[in-house]
């Protein structure tokens, strides 16, 4: 899809050529002299449509708009649900025959900079089309989408940022819904090295061989029963001085989770193909990095395996020494994700990060607690927790902190080894987290569980590529606070003086302290 924006008022935009015109109408819209206001007033005095949220009327041919098609979508208060609610509405108008070039008019919305996000986002999910392992597909005739603002300056960075992150996250989409033989640990890595074709993103990848001499024994366990091969996948972004500190991503890539000898039912178990969505999540990342060249440092760890039975596979009871040197006594091989989330935890700690912060579908126990809206957060610093949080509300991709205490780790204790791969039923996104926080040591660390939010189920079955809108705005506020945190001394100097009104004016809300 190609996005434009551009700035228009009203009359611009109903002389605007394009196959269909999308004019978002607000409550507090007030309509001016020209054909758009004109259309507007009328469809609401006759009653046949309103400025209230969910409304809409199609017309053709109206007078003086150039567009062969209008579509008048009301949008009440303007918050982001109902101009979801809007776009959505429209997704079928936008995919119709004759349309290939259709403008998104934002009138007189207040946050233009979120309409513009908001709008870009939805055209995107509705424009994506799996095709890759279909004989036969039609893909709508949109092409080209320009938003129309009457402000283009003041939306312009939003505007880029949301394209960025549409490419990246129907990146993540196609890698996530790829069937599992059409998305092997090799494919992934094959599309890692892809990206590297990018300025600025390198790729490495290892191989057993490599994973053996780096003494990872919970990832290798995990992929013992499969014939394909497991790959670590490292991934890097250079946008900063070589001795800023990364931030590490590190996706889980289950690229099909069977359960292992401790096998799923049959029911529903194709859905774990879109065990790799956390990996997913970390190309998609990079692919919008691709676009940005935000001036951070970030790295990204994939450890890519499938989790089969089989005569070689990993037993339940095995014994296993992670590349930390903590034992872990397998009692379930279903619980895989923080297998080799683990050892990819271990690595990460060479890099010295800044954060790093784990993207798993790691248990249907986070599914349970939260559902689909919002991913499970974990942190063991109060101010990555706030980071993401803020990130997640920005970018309307949400999460929602979770619990670390102590306590909840009692049920990983294990009679044979450092500790067992899975505790009771009861809390079972927190002890996975808990699980993986032996891994983690002094680092700031933040896991996400994006079992509920990765991918749709029924009707509208496929992935959703999130939480890439989370992460790239975590990314790219976490540019913004950096130079506060390297002030930080002279922040206390200034406190002393007391007087300090313009720092305290321009002090992004992103990161306290
Ligand atoms: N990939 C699954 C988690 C999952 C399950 C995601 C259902 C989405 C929907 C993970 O590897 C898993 O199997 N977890 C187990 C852990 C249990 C054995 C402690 C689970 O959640 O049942
Ligand atoms: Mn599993
Ligand atoms: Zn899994």
């Amino acid at each position: 899809m190609n996005f434009e924006l551009k700035a228009l008022n009203l009359s611009g935009a109903a002389a605007a050529k394009c196959d269909l015109l999308v004019l978002l109408v607000p409550e507090s819209f007030k309509p001016e002299q020209d054909p758009l206001s004109a259309l507007v007033q009328s469809a609401s005095k006759h009653g046949d449509w309103s400025q209230a949220a969910d409304k809409s009327l199609q017309l053709y041919q109206a007078a003086g708009v150039q567009a062969r098609r209008v579509l008048l979508l009301g949008i009440g208060a303007a918050s982001v649900r109902d101009i979801r609610n809007a776009m959505q509405s429209a997704a079928a108008c936008l995919k119709a025959d004759g349309v290939k070039h259709a403008l998104v008019y934002l009138a007189a919305v207040e946050d233009a900079a979120q309409a513009v996000r908001t709008s870009v986002q939805c055209i995107a999910d509705t424009s994506y089309v799996y095709t890759l392992t279909k004989s036969k597909v039609t893909k709508p005739a949109l092409n080209k989408v320009t938003l129309g603002v009457q402000n283009k300056a003041a939306v312009n960075a939003e505007f880029e940022q949301a394209v960025a992150v549409a490419l990246g996250q129907s990146l993540a989409k196609e890698w996530g819904n790829r069937p599992a033989n059409h998305a092997t640990p090799t494919m992934l890595a094959q599309a890692a090295k892809d990206l590297a074709k990018h300025a600025a993103i390198q790729c490495k990848v290892h191989g057993p061989k490599d994973v053996e001499k780096l003494g990872m024994g919970a990832f290798m366990a995990v992929a013992k029963g499969s014939k394909e091969p497991l790959q670590l996948i490292e991934l890097s972004y250079s946008g900063a001085a070589k001795s800023e500190p990364p931030v590490v991503l590190v996706g889980k890539g289950i690229t099909f989770d069977t359960g292992g000898i401790s096998l799923k039912p049959a029911a529903a178990m194709d859905e774990m193909k879109f065990d790799m969505c956390g990996a997913a999540s970390v190309l998609g990342v990079f692919r919008a990095l691709a676009e940005l060249k935000p001036a951070i440092n970030v790295v990204g760890l994939i450890p890519a395996c499938e989790n089969m039975p089989d005569g070689g596979a990993v037993k339940p009871g095995d014994v296993v020494t992670s590349m930390s040197g903590q034992t872990i006594e397998i009692l379930n091989t279903d619980a895989e994700g923080r297998l080799v989330l683990c050892d990819a935890l271990t690595y990460a700690e060479r890099f010295k990060p800044a954060a790093v912060v784990d993207i798993a579908t790691l248990t249907g126990a986070c599914v349970i607690a939260l559902g689909g809206v919002r991913s499970g957060m974990y942190a063991n610093r109060d101010d990555l927790a706030q980071a993401l949080q803020l990130a997640g509300d920005k970018s309307d991709d949400l999460c929602w902190r979770m619990p670390l205490d102590d306590d909840y780790a009692e049920g990983l204790k294990s009679h044979f080894a450092d500790m067992g791969n899975v505790a009771g039923r009861a809390g079972g996104s927190i002890t996975a987290a808990k699980f993986l926080q032996r891994f983690v040591g002094n680092m700031p660390w933040a896991h996400l569980d994006i079992a509920g939010t990765a991918w749709k189920e029924g009707a509208a079955k496929g992935a959703t590529g999130r939480p890439v809108p989370l992460l790239v705005q975590y990314l790219v506020d976490a540019v913004q606070s950096a130079p506060a945190k390297a002030k930080k001394p002279a922040a206390v100097t200034k406190a002393k003086t007391a007087s300090a009104p313009k720092r305290k004016a321009s002090a992004k809300p992103v990161v306290q302290g």
